[in-house]
């Protein structure tokens, strides 16, 4: 069986309260629940994590080195502004896939450059809370691609 985390990083933690008509109704707790029943599905472990503090998430990525096949991650503002985050990143071989509610591409400025874009195998941008559900697909499509190879 596969185990993927799921890192969420600062304010997700107030989503259905931040910015309804940007990021949704769900709550993480929901989206949570939702990844789960997928995750179960597909036959994958999951971890479902979520932190307002840069270190924590570093400390999480350090540990999904050893314990992981796959890492999704929404670093939310940390995608935009932590160098921290992205050396991180760059210790890890597996894949990984960056996540976010909202299209960044039709959003401030400040929000169009990712410093993790250049280390995901991915992006996926702009479907709300499904991102989450279609990085974990695409997680299946990649490892049965792999299998039939
Ligand atoms: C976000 C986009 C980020 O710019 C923002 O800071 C977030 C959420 C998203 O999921 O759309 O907190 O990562």
């Amino acid at each position: 069986m596969k185990k993927v985390i799921i890192i969420n990083g600062p304010n997700l933690n107030m989503l259905g309260k931040r910015e309804i008509d940007i990021y949704g109704r769900e709550s993480l707790k929901d989206i949570e629940n939702k990844c789960k029943n997928l995750s179960d599905s597909l036959n994958f472990k999951l971890t479902f994590f979520q932190s307002n503090s840069e270190s924590e998430i570093i400390d999480k990525i350090h540990a999904t080195s050893k314990n992981y096949s796959a890492l999704i991650i929404n670093a939310g503002a940390f995608t935009h502004t932590s160098v921290a985050i992205h050396d991180s990143l760059k210790i890890l071989s597996c894949p990984i896939i960056e996540v976010h509610l909202s299209n960044l591409s039709k959003r401030e400025k400040f929000r169009q450059k990712s410093l993790i874009t250049p280390l995901a195998s991915g992006s996926i941008s702009g479907f709300g809370h499904q991102v989450y559900n279609i990085a974990l697909y695409s997680l299946k499509l990649i490892w049965s691609d792999n299998e039939n190879k």
